[in-house]
């Protein structure tokens, strides 16, 4: 038998946009992990502002969940359906509406692919800084509603920084407009960062207005060797100075990481491992001689100073996207490990050596085959950690997410730097939110979703 809130939403949008049983897809219930929800009532696949809000408010007054899905990119289960929600899949909301190319804005529909966006502005010019491995199949809505961080915050900033306004749907339906495309806008309270980052528990973002850049004309890219953290930190201040504003990405790996990258590596390999940190250094610039000549030099001068040991400068375009492969196959670098946890934490830099050697003692102590693989944006104070759980091991992952967050926690870190609390991580918010500032979030979700439709279950631990 139907739910009733099959047919409801039937007569209002439309059967062909309801999906209910066998028309269901499998992909609607997996993510990116290959994590499986569970059977969700239907599969509503709105086309418009209308839809979504009608959509939600009848699931609102049926008092049935909504579970919003973009690209199923994300890391921490929050659009895995549960039993008795809706799923609300925003890929048929992807149209990029208007790109403005004298002010440098672009409106455009949440379930536009970042990818599709990327490859629209070029021949305009223009570009949307964000950058993440996902990119072929994320959505600019899911990016914002996560706030999602990529390989260029260094120079950039976050999603939220490339957000200039965004239509929101609260959970009873009620539609705001706040998509004017404006850098300055100081009317009042300015309600699109509630919808930013909060992982869409309280509201479906269905399109935004975006700030773009002039399109970089070129890209110089170098991969070094180091042989220390202090290494690390006095070649980030180096080229912070030398470079200033141009320094776009300065990703770090620590030598597991790029040694078990090398098992998967195919063709001639960029620098042998023998060193124990590598960093991924790439500077936007003008296609200029000149600043090509300025990024070499600056490396040139690192070299000559001790602070790398060694270093490839990419010759072209192809050799640079061979360099940035080691970056975004970080989620295959982290299955060499089998069975294992995935961590994005945010730690001052300065903490940063301790805290990895810290982990890799503490996972030797858990169990001898034991590892953990840290890389990431230590530009921005954001490392990932992928640490292992032998299949003998007698401590569950929630003992090894103890162990990390507990650490995190000591050292004034922060449990997410990008990829959010979702399902995974509730348990572990109050490691860095304050018991108050969790009661403030909990306000906020009770005055726009009193009846706790929208995406419940998502950040906050239940409280029956
Ligand atoms: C990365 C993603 C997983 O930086 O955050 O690789
Ligand atoms: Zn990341």
């Amino acid at each position: 038998m139907t739910h009733p809130v099959v047919d409801a939403l039937r007569a209002a949008i439309g059967r062909a946009a309801v999906l209910v049983d066998g028309d269901i897809d499998e992909r609607f219930l997996l993510d990116v992990l290959g994590n499986r929800g569970e059977a969700p009532l239907a599969v509503v696949r709105p086309a418009s502002t209308d839809e979504v809000s009608k959509t939600l408010a009848i699931c609102n007054d049926l008092g049935v969940a909504v579970v919003p899905q973009g690209g199923r990119t994300g890391l921490v289960r929050a659009t895995l359906p549960q039993r008795g929600e809706v799923v609300l899949a925003m890929e048929r909301m992807n149209r990029i509406e208007h790109i403005d190319v004298d002010a440098g804005t672009a409106i455009v529909q949440a379930g536009v692919v970042l990818q599709a966006l990327h490859d629209a502005l070029e021949p305009h010019g223009l570009a949307f800084p964000l950058d993440l491995g996902g990119r072929g199949s994320c959505t600019i809505g899911g990016n914002i509603s996560t706030n999602a961080g990529g390989n260029r915050v260094i120079r950039y900033g976050m999603a939220r920084d490339q957000v200039l306004g965004l239509e929101a749907v609260l959970a009873d339906g009620t539609v705001l407009d706040g998509l004017k495309p404006f850098i300055k806008n100081n009317t009042g309270i300015d309600l699109k960062h509630l919808f930013i980052g909060s992982e869409g528990v309280l509201g479906v973002v269905t399109r935004l207005a975006l700030r773009l850049i002039p399109r970089p004309a070129a890209a110089s890219v170098a991969f070094c060797g180091l042989s220390d953290f202090a290494a690390v930190r006095a070649l980030l201040r180096h080229l912070r100075a030398r470079l200033s504003g141009d320094l776009t990405a300065f990703e770090v790996l620590w030598k597991d990481y790029y040694t078990r990258y090398l098992t998967l590596h195919q063709g001639a390999v960029p620098m042998p491992d023998a060193h124990e940190f590598y960093v991924l250094v790439e500077s936007s610039t003008g296609d200029d001689e000149a600043s090509q000549a300025r990024f070499e030099q600056a490396l040139h001068d690192a070299i000559d100073e001790g602070i790398v040991a060694d270093a490839v400068v990419a010759k072209s375009g192809v050799e640079s996207n061979t360099l940035w492969t080691m970056r975004d196959m970080a989620l295959e670098v982290g299955m060499t490990l089998g069975s294992h946890c995935g961590f994005d934490v945010s730690l001052r830099i300065a903490d940063m050596d301790a805290f990895a050697n810290e982990l890799a003692d503490a996972a030797r102590k858990l169990h001898p085959d034991s590892r953990v693989l840290v890389y990431g944006h230590a530009g921005d104070g954001n490392l990932h950690v992928a640490f292992s759980r032998p299949p003998d091991m007698q401590q569950t992952f929630e003992d090894i997410n103890a162990v990390v967050y507990g650490l995190v926690a000591r050292l004034g870190g922060s449990t997410s730097a990008e990829h959010g609390i979702g399902m995974s991580r509730r348990a572990w918010l109050g490691h860095t939110r304050t018991p108050a500032e969790i009661e403030a979030m909990r306000a906020i979700k009770r005055t726009l979703d009193p009846r706790n439709t929208l995406n419940p279950d998502r950040i906050f631990a239940r409280r029956d």
